[in-house]
């Protein structure tokens, strides 16, 4: 028998972790189906090997879903990546991924955050600016295929109570619960 009207439903909840050696084919099949270039098998290993980069991966009970990552250079942070399988797209789990990321950047000192973004990636902007980003400046022609200009986002006050705020926000406006 289904839930009845008020009844909350609980969809699959979205795990979190650590980006392991056996999540790399995975990650490498969603970005074939969101990257004009994605990374190549070599640069992963590199990716998990640097011990300055963190990458996440979210996972839909078996299936992995979406990753993001991180570099960081001094005390700043800089997203290196951030993508969702077409299908999950809208769910809130690039927001997700970003929140844990930043979240533990800020655990570990770091006192800004830095991304560059297509012009034409307006819901990757909007993401970003939600959680505080804010863009700062364009490197002209900085994408291919198709061209772009790139965006210089900034998050300046990375261990504010706003910043704070605004991620506590976002997690629960992506809360997994659906109420029917
Ligand atoms: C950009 C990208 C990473 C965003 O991933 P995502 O998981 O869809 O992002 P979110 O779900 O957190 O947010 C996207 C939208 O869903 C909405 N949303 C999130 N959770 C929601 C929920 N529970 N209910 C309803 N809407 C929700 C957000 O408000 C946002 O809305 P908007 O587009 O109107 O601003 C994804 O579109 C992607 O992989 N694109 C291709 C790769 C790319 O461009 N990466 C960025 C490189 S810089």
């Amino acid at each position: 028998m289904g839930p009845g009207r008020g009844h909350t439903v609980v969809t699959p909840v979205i795990g979190v972790v650590a980006m392991a050696a056996d999540h790399v084919d995975d990650v490498m099949r969603i970005d074939a189906a969101v990257y004009a270039h994605p990374w190549s098998r070599a640069l992963w290993d590199r990716e998990l090997a640097d011990s300055s980069h963190v990458h996440l991966v979210a996972a839909d009970g078996g299936a992995i879903v979406g990753h993001a990552g991180v570099m960081y250079v001094l005390d700043e942070v800089h997203v290196t990546t951030v993508a969702v399988v077409p299908e999950c797209q809208g769910t809130g789990i690039a927001s997700k991924l970003l929140v844990a990321l930043l979240d533990s950047a800020v655990a570990a000192g770091s006192t800004a955050a830095t991304l560059e973004v297509r012009a034409a990636g307006r819901r990757a902007q909007r993401v970003y600016s939600r959680l505080g980003f804010v863009p700062v400046g364009v490197r002209r022609g900085y994408y291919r295929d198709p061209a772009d200009d790139g965006i210089v986002m900034w998050l300046f006050d990375l261990r504010s109570h706003d910043t704070r705020e605004r991620f506590d926000r976002v997690e629960a406006d992506t809360r997994p619960e659906v109420a029917l």
